[in-house]
């Protein structure tokens, strides 16, 4: 039983922690957007502390100088009245006046927020489901499309536009260090532009409660030199590897026989399903089930022996494998660089 609980520990442990290396944290700004943010915050924190330390400094002193008691209290004293009246028109100015001034500070942070993605060299949709993020780099050509999953790689320096959409309910996508959040909403679009100034992973979570499964509803965003992110692009645009042992063909054949082609795309491939993540490069990929599991072929294995036990309520079905086919199609998929 104590061996029970310390595994259901360790599981959430891993599910909470962020991947290794991968920074969270609203705290570690990493671009001009989250600075701008942690800058406000930190401005709105410091003046409400002010404001609340002198209401407070204001009730003791009241209390501690209040008068004994008056032989007719209803009796208006003028002078003490007109003292009263002055000081609640200078504090309520100055209510007014922080007001004021903190609606411009946002109004101004609104604006440097919105002049981020003014030359945006990339624009991502990203939609929302139950319980992954789909990620694809629009083009022009239909050709130059990428369609990925879970994991978004931008260029180090230069600013990026999302676009939110969502098929099923609200998510919130959020990067503290690089962005703010913004919901994903079905049948709306929203834009969200970001910059990361250092290359590095930085990891992200859905911030909308969306179901069951909503905690394991993580993204990574990695942000690498433009050479780098553009050989990742030309990768992601060649077809799905092929099967390079007699396991891995068996596994291919597995995959395309089986209920898998049903949601699942695999570039180059029979596969075309469009309802799961696509596949053609799935191992290139950090983690396994939006933040789940890490990727590697025995996590492969165990998720699709059994996505349920993993992620309870997750869309992704139990289908009866034998040992065989099981080990086959994870080697195939594990190919799948
Ligand atoms: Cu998606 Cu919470």
């Amino acid at each position: 039983m104590r061996r029970a609980s310390a595994i259901a520990f360790v599981a959430v442990l891993q599910a909470v922690a962020p991947a290794s290396g991968a920074t969270q944290s609203a705290f570690e700004p990493m671009g001009p957007a989250s600075a701008e943010l942690f800058r406000l915050i930190w401005l709105f924190t410091a003046l409400s502390a002010v404001i609340w330390l002198g209401v407070i400094a204001v009730l003791i002193t009241t209390l501690v100088r209040r008068d004994g008691a008056r032989a007719d209290p209803l009796a208006l004293d003028p002078s003490a009245e007109r003292r009263a009246t002055g000081w609640v028109t200078i504090a309520t100015a100055g209510t007014a006046i922080v007001l004021i001034g903190l609606a411009l500070l946002s109004y101004f942070s609104n604006r440097t927020l919105a002049g981020i993605g003014a030359d945006a060299s990339l624009t991502i949709r990203l939609t929302g489901h139950q319980w992954w993020w789909e990620v694809r780099y629009e083009n022009e050509q239909p050709s130059k499309v990428v369609t990925t999953a879970n994991e978004i790689h931008i260029p180090t320096g230069e600013p990026v536009r999302l676009v939110l959409a969502s098929t099923d309910v609200i998510h919130s996508f959020w990067v503290p260090s690089l962005a703010g959040k913004l919901d994903l909403i079905p049948g709306h679009q929203n834009v969200l532009e970001f910059r990361a100034d250092k290359s590095g992973v930085y990891r992200g979570q859905c911030a909308e409660f969306c179901g069951f499964q909503h905690a394991h509803m993580a993204i990574m965003i990695i942000a690498e030199p433009r050479p780098e992110f553009d050989a990742w692009l030309e990768h992601q645009l060649q077809p799905a590897a092929q099967p390079a042992s007699a396991e891995e063909q068996a596994g291919h054949d597995r995959f395309m026989n089986r209920p898998c082609v049903m949601c699942h795309k695999i570039g180059g491939t029979a596969a075309g399903g469009t309802v799961g993540p696509d596949l053609t490069h799935v191992s290139s990929r950090t983690t396994l089930a939006a933040g789940t599991l890490p990727m590697d072929e025995p996590s492969l294995a165990a998720w699709i022996t059994d996505p349920q036990s993993f992620k309870p309520g997750a869309h992704m079905p139990i289908v009866d494998l034998s040992g065989d086919e099981l080990s086959s199609i994870a080697a195939y998929l594990g190919n799948l660089k």
